[in-house]
């Protein structure tokens, strides 16, 4: 009966009550739960990939979706200052992270770079990137939005420059919510992932699973 009744709540009331996006869902879960929780756990599990696929303190690395800071607590003190660029689309997220989880003297000696976009600006950082990483990112966006985050990904990475994106797979195409939203769950199969590189001049490499908590994969992605 309980379930039942939980099942019709969910059905009835919009995500966005539930589980509100922006500010007022940051006030109510706080930073570190709004991104998902398990912070220590995945921002060493990104942190740990990037190195493991060859990131160096010379190299910049871009977050696409950066939250408030899950890997940047770990990546901003190895980078060269100036070398992380993150970008995220809820300002209170990213200055709940600068101000809670970096130390103020090493945020002012590595200078990490954040744009505030939900449009995947890339063009406001100064440096292209060697690396870009959206973690649990495509896990809440519409095939619109990937679409245009490849898009404008393609003129701001390095030629040589590598990208990887986690998400939740399904072995059959599935209905997805209608919208992004922060808390809504959007699952693709392997050949869309492939698909949405390919289509946006990208080779597409399944690495799969990466030890995500939640299960969630991985893919390589390298401009052709
Ligand atoms: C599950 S969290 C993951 C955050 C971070 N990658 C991490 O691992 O901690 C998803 C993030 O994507 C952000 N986001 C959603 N749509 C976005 C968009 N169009 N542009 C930039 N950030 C976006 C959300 O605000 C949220 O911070």
């Amino acid at each position: 009966m309980k379930s039942m009744l939980k099942g019709l709540i969910k059905k009835v009331v919009p995500i966005d009550f539930l589980n509100p996006e922006g500010e007022q869902g940051i006030k109510k879960r706080g930073h570190r739960e709004y991104v998902g929780g398990m912070w220590d756990e995945i921002g060493q599990l990104q942190f740990d990939f990037l190195l493991r696929k060859g990131l160096k303190p010379d190299s910049f690395l871009l977050d696409i979706a950066c939250g408030s800071l899950r890997l940047g607590v770990k990546v901003i003190p190895y980078l060269q200052a100036s070398h992380y660029l993150g970008i995220e689309k809820e300002g209170s997220l990213v200055k709940a992270g600068l101000e809670n989880e970096l130390d103020p003297a090493l945020r002012a000696e590595k200078e990490p770079n954040i744009v505030i976009s939900d449009s995947f600006e890339f063009e406001k950082f100064e440096k292209k990137a060697d690396f870009a990483i959206a973690q649990s990112l495509f896990t809440h966006l519409s095939p619109a939005l990937i679409t245009l985050c490849f898009r404008k990904l393609y003129l701001y990475l390095q030629d040589d420059g590598v990208f990887y994106a986690t998400y939740f797979e399904t072995d059959r195409k599935i209905k997805n919510p209608k919208k992004s939203h922060a808390h809504a769950i959007f699952s693709y199969t392997q050949e869309e992932m492939i698909d949405f590189g390919e289509m946006n001049g990208f080779t597409a490499d399944y690495i799969g699973n990466w030890n995500h908590p939640r299960n969630q994969v991985i893919v390589e992605y390298k401009k052709v």
